[in-house]
């Protein structure tokens, strides 16, 4: 089933009365389950594609269903709770609260939803969470006290609080190194294996080796998309590597 369906999606961004057409009538669906990765030269668009699908960001003209609502008739009020309640989202910039714990940071998005949940049940979905993605350790340090893995890990299990459908990552993995980015990678296939849809943007041959499905975004429309299936062990990655880096260089990466 689709989870999102893009039709004829154009951003139109206006800066000092000069018109910047970043999106042009792009097209494209999800289905439930998938790990769509994202990539294309910088400035592209992908970021913008990822914010107007997700509804953080207006749409200028075409649709986008969620779950098979359009998000692009949704009033505010209504995306606001679509987002909280069935979207989770992990962004380079994190977004997390200085003044929080990690914990405090991570069940916000739980305490301010509709759903009628206790404290215990939230913190005990937190704690769950935190324990597998191996940073309960650090449930009560200040956000700025832990190392950069930690950090998006726990933006991870930010993301997971209101058990969302799907999840909006843009580069993930950005600032991490190669070991943290590998962790946290992991964790994300894991999720994905366990029904989650991930849509995320990624500079990294390695991190959309792991994923479904690629696409490859240039000046605002998708140039190209590749169906690499699920990954079912680790030692397909390599293979996958090479067979994505091939396509990648077609496309002019
Ligand atoms: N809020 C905004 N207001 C005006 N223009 C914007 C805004 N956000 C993005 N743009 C413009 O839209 C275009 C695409 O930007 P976007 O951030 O989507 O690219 P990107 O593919 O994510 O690039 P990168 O790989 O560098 O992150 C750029 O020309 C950018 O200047
Ligand atoms: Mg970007």
């Amino acid at each position: 089933m689709k989870i999102l369906e893009v039709k004829d999606l154009c951003k139109t961004y206006i800066v000092n009365k000069r018109q910047n057409n970043v999106l042009k009538n792009v097209n494209f669906s999800i289905d439930e389950g998938e790990m769509v990765a994202v990539m294309g030269p910088s400035g592209s668009g992908k970021s913008t594609l990822l914010y107007t699908v997700s509804g953080m960001d207006a749409i200028t003209s075409g649709e986008a269903h969620f779950c098979g609502k359009n998000i692009a008739k949704m009033g505010q009020k209504e995306l606001a709770d679509l987002r909280l309640d069935d979207m989770g989202f992990i962004f380079q910039q994190m977004y997390m609260l200085k003044n929080l714990t990690v914990q405090d940071n991570i069940i916000l998005p739980a305490v301010q939803s509709g759903k009628q949940e206790s404290r215990k049940e939230i913190l005990e979905r937190c704690q769950e969470l935190m324990r597998k993605l191996g940073i309960i350790e650090i449930a009560d340090n200040d956000i700025n006290e832990v190392s950069g893995g930690q950090l998006q890990r726990a933006c991870i299990c930010r993301s997971m609080i209101n058990n969302p459908k799907m999840i909006f990552a843009d580069e993930p993995t950005g600032a991490l190194n190669r070991a943290s980015s590998g962790e946290v990678m992991e964790e994300l296939a894991k999720l994905n294996a366990e029904g989650t849809t991930i849509m995320m943007v990624t500079h990294d041959v390695k991190v959309a080796a792991r994923c479904t499905r690629v696409m490859y975004i240039v000046d605002g429309n998708i140039k190209g998309e590749y169906n690499l299936g699920r990954c079912e062990s680790n030692s397909q990655i390599r293979e996958r590597e090479r067979a994505l880096n091939n396509w990648l260089m077609e496309m002019g990466w």
